[in-house]
């Protein structure tokens, strides 16, 4: 990739551009978001996340921070763990997914545990060591430089507080990835046109798993942002891995 411009699924494109990019191709899916995810991961979306939450090891009173909380799957999974001195941010950079994501989670009746942020993974508007927990599902791949959000995580979280990373990931078998593979080119870019008049979206969305880097590449990018004891876990043979690191 030159210097200046950076990868938009498949295509390269200058590196001011991606973010705009990235905000069509959500403000485009957003009303479809949630039926498109059961229809196309066959509801399994549902199962990683609780995995993935799992992996939090919530306290009732922990402060929690979901970035790039979509239409809130995960933020409500949250709530449903914090008691009343907990606390969640429920931000994403996205208006018309955070619409969605707090009608979603204020008829599910949570009204005072949480807030609402409009921010840029990239540069968060919040003090050193605010968090216990850091939780971002989804959305890595789609950030322009998932090192600066990386750091900026490292730096929001509290000393001795955990950060999880739910991402698609990169399959070991082969077989198993022939498979995927035909899957994705073929069915997801026809769904989206069929759901959402939207084969492009999805298109990108395919191209942009295949760019995110591998279980391991992405454990050495945490470690450089300061995370210790990085590990992660393969589901579906690494189709989806969840990442988790530490501050210490
Ligand atoms: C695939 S959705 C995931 C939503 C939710 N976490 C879930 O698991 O269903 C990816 C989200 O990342 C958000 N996003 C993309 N770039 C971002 C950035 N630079 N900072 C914060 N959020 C971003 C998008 O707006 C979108 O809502």
């Amino acid at each position: 990739v030159p210097k200046d411009s950076t990868h938009f699924g498949y295509q390269s494109i200058p590196t001011h551009a991606k973010t705009p990019r990235v905000g069509t191709v959500f403000h485009s899916v957003a009303k479809h978001y949630d039926l498109m995810n059961d229809l196309l991961s066959f509801g399994l979306h549902r199962l990683w996340k609780r995995q993935a939450i799992a992996n939090l090891q919530l306290e009732p009173h922990h402060h929690v921070l979901d970035l790039a909380g979509g239409t809130g799957d995960l933020s409500s999974l949250i709530l449903k763990k914090l008691n009343e001195q907990g606390r969640l941010i429920f931000s994403d950079i996205n208006d018309s997914m955070l619409n969605i994501g707090r009608n979603r989670l204020l008829d599910e009746g949570f009204v005072q545990q949480f807030k609402i942020v409009q921010a840029n993974a990239e540069s968060l508007p919040f003090p050193n060591n605010a968090f216990h927990r850091i939780i971002i599902g989804f959305g890595l791949r789609n950030v322009t430089h998932p090192s600066l959000a990386l750091s900026e995580m490292f730096r929001v979280l509290k000393p001795g507080g955990r950060v999880i990373i739910l991402e698609f990931s990169h399959p070991r078998s082969e077989q198993l990835s022939r498979c995927y593979n035909a899957y994705s080119f073929n069915v997801l870019p026809w769904l989206g046109k069929m759901i959402c008049n939207d084969e492009a979206s999805y298109q990108y969305l395919v191209e942009s798993i295949r760019m995110h880097p591998s279980q391991e590449a992405l454990k050495m990018i945490m470690q450089q942002a300061g995370f210790e004891q990085v590990d992660y876990q393969n589901m579906l043979d690494g189709i989806v891995a969840i990442h988790k690191g530490f501050k210490f």
